[in-house]
């Protein structure tokens, strides 16, 4: 098989560090039991591997309690269980146009419901959402913002803080949706004023499909809506009281945590500012040559600072479909084409239904993989 050039590191990074592989390995066949279900030594072991990864996840977000830390399967479940066990019916959510779908259509579920209100806030053409609207959305009811960091559509990175800042002094939950960012961008939940953080563990902490996280901040108290085994507790009919059990029920997956325990590693040996450092090179070299590019059209947020390594473009008289095909089975450069689950952002882009081609970098692409995709994009103009 042809070598791939791998461009889809928005939807899951790859390849993951040597590292990540070992430990996995490593775990399933020594420590293949069930963490905190049992006494003996190979579940005592799970056990302490599963605590230590959480603990090392808290430090990385700048968390002070760890048990505040709760392993999900990915963002969208993170997401979900945050969004559902926090709103009441009445509630007023403030959010955006940027939204993955993990945001928006759990909010369009509880609002044909009957249950919230939603109100969406503009952005920029660059993607940057408008904080004088953001302000002027308070509602008395507003109980919820939930954002998301970088756009994975346009690649726009919003500010945070002062999001978080602004929730704090209204008295508001903030949610944040870490997906294209946890693990390439700083994200201090103390500072940032973060109530509740989702993450994957797949993309840019390079931890394997199957892993997230969610951070749930000692102001808010979440309903579990999935109950059932947590190893503590078993005599009591409820799901406990205590975190990280009362939203962990059911066995959760020890093989991919310590995969993600390992790509923490990872990034905390390599240093977050190298590897945004090389993300961010490439991603303007790659919008550089994009820009010089006949018929290939732009949809991005530019080359400043506040961005990621997502890039949305389109080539005229192809549908994005079209050009991911050709890419793949001529090239075997892998991208994302369509709407990658962001529909409100494609119909302020003006690309709805077809959406776009995105190319996302990571921290193993090359220059060299840039010049093979832009020579292979020329051809297809061509
Ligand atoms: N949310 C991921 C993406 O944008 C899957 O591709």
């Amino acid at each position: 098989m042809k070598k791939i050039i791998y461009f889809d590191n928005a939807a899951t990074s790859w390849p993951k560090p040597v590292s990540v592989y070992r430990k996995m390995d490593e775990f399933i066949r020594k420590w293949g039991a069930n963490p905190g279900r049992a006494g003996h030594r190979m579940a005592v072991g799970a056990e302490r591997i599963i605590e230590e990864t959480r603990h090392q996840t808290a430090q990385f977000f700048a968390i002070k309690d760890y048990q505040r830390i709760i392993f999900t399967l990915n963002c969208t479940d993170s997401l979900n269980i945050g969004i559902k066990g926090l709103l009441k019916r009445g509630d007023h959510v403030i959010t955006t146009y940027l939204e993955h779908n993990s945001v928006s259509r759990p909010l369009e579920g509880l609002v044909k419901k009957g249950i919230i209100t939603v109100t969406r806030v503009n952005h920029s053409e660059d993607g940057f959402i408008d904080l004088q609207e953001l302000n002027k959305a308070f509602t008395p009811q507003t109980r919820l913002v939930v954002i998301v960091h970088g756009s994975n559509v346009i690649g726009s990175l919003q500010p945070i803080r002062e999001i978080g800042k602004i929730s704090k002094e209204k008295g508001t939950i903030f949610m944040v949706d870490a997906a294209q960012t946890a693990g390439v961008i700083p994200i201090d939940v103390e500072k940032d004023n973060i109530d509740l953080l989702a993450f994957p563990g797949h993309k840019a902490l390079f931890g394997p499909p199957g892993t997230g996280g969610l951070y749930v901040g000692p102001r808010v108290d979440l309903e579990p809506w999935r109950e059932g085994g947590s190893g503590v507790d078993s005599e009591a009919e409820l799901q406990p009281k205590e975190l990280p059990f009362k939203l962990e029920g059911g066995t959760i997956n020890t093989v991919g945590i310590a995969g993600l325990g390992a790509g923490i590693t990872f990034i905390q040996k390599e240093g977050i500012e190298k590897i945004r450092q090389h993300e961010m090179e490439l991603t303007k070299y790659l919008l550089e040559k994009l820009s010089e590019m006949r018929k290939v059209i732009i949809y991005d947020t530019g080359d400043g600072e506040m961005r990621i390594g997502t890039v949305s473009f389109n080539v005229e008289g192809l549908s994005p479909a079209e050009v991911g095909a050709i890419l793949d089975e001529s090239f075997g450069i892998a991208c994302r084409t369509g709407l990658h689950c962001a529909p409100y952002t494609h119909k302020k882009l003006g690309t709805f239904p077809e959406g776009t081609v995105r190319f996302s970098l990571g921290y193993f692409n090359t220059r060299e993989e840039v010049d093979f995709a832009m020579n292979s994009l020329t051809q297809i103009v061509a």
